[in-house]
């Protein structure tokens, strides 16, 4: 599944102080484009993101390195293009191809960190060479949800009663495999290591948490619909691709 906005990543990186060393907190939402209020954007409800932008440097100029997932985590989490990580693909390792690059984790991990890796943070699978980059880059083996296996389950509701696969339904979580959703867990995963890691103030920590929503297929709250009303949705102005857009 791909569109123009698959390569886009939106990054938050929060920062506390242990011992005089920062911690890091890095947040990545897969596909999130900046339709969010803290870019001026208002049909969509977005106020802890805001929240956190108001007291945050915002940049409002970035820029997607390659229009697909892997060579644009690739890219920025080894701070190299993608003509120099040689990955275009999202099966390409590029310790195999572009070169054995330290990566962003992996210099706080050299340099007296612990580090987490919680959820998508790196492609998964061959892109990663099948570990996400442990070792080099986490101090233990990254966590994924298990949740995640049933992205494709029937689990929607249809108009006979009956579940149905689709690739995006508002669902009651508590009728949901496992009574939870991958990106609910990642969070509680990501808390439980921020509560570890309290205990040991002396000890810097580098924790990556990052989230599938909104690539789809993903399955949402069902009480969040009731935040969005059908008749005050509106189609978009721009639905068609722009002339100027070329395709090769
Ligand atoms: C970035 O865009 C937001 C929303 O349009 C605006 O409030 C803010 O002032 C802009 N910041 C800069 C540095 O241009
Ligand atoms: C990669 O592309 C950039 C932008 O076009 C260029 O400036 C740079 O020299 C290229 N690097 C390599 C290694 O080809
Ligand atoms: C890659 O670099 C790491 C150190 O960052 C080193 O331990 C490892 O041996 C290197 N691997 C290769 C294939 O050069
Ligand atoms: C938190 O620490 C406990 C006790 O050491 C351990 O069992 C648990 O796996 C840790 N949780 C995470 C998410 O690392």
């Amino acid at each position: 599944m791909m569109n123009i906005w698959h390569g886009l990543l939106f990054l938050l990186v929060l920062v506390t102080i242990s011992e005089g060393k920062l911690n890091v907190l890095l947040i990545v939402a897969d596909d999130l484009r900046p339709s969010l209020g803290c870019y001026g954007y208002e049909p969509l409800i977005t106020p802890n993101i805001d929240l956190l932008a108001s007291q945050s440097v915002v940049f409002n100029r970035t820029y997607a390195q390659q229009a697909i997932c892997g060579p644009s985590r690739a890219s920025f989490l080894t701070s190299r293009r993608p003509n120099t990580t040689h990955v275009y693909d999202q099966h390409t390792y590029w310790r195999k191809r572009g070169g054995n690059f330290t990566t962003l984790p992996q210099h706080f991990k050299n340099n007296g960190y612990v580090t987490f890796s919680v959820g998508k943070i790196f492609h998964p699978g061959a892109a990663s060479g099948k570990t996400d980059d442990y070792p080099y880059s986490w101090s233990v083996p990254p966590y994924h949800p298990s949740t995640q296996q049933y992205k494709m389950a029937k689990v929607c509701p249809g108009p006979d009663g009956k579940l149905y696969m689709n690739i995006v339904c508002p669902v009651d979580v508590i009728a949901m495999p496992e009574k939870t959703l991958p990106d609910l867990q990642s969070t509680q995963h990501a808390l439980q290591i921020m509560q570890n890691v309290s205990r040991f103030p002396e000890q810097p920590f580098f924790l990556a948490v990052g989230y599938h929503k909104p690539h789809i297929p993903l399955k949402y709250p069902r009480e969040y619909l009731n935040l969005y009303p059908l008749d005050k949705i509106h189609l978009a102005p721009d639905p068609l691709m722009s002339n100027d857009i070329r395709t090769y």
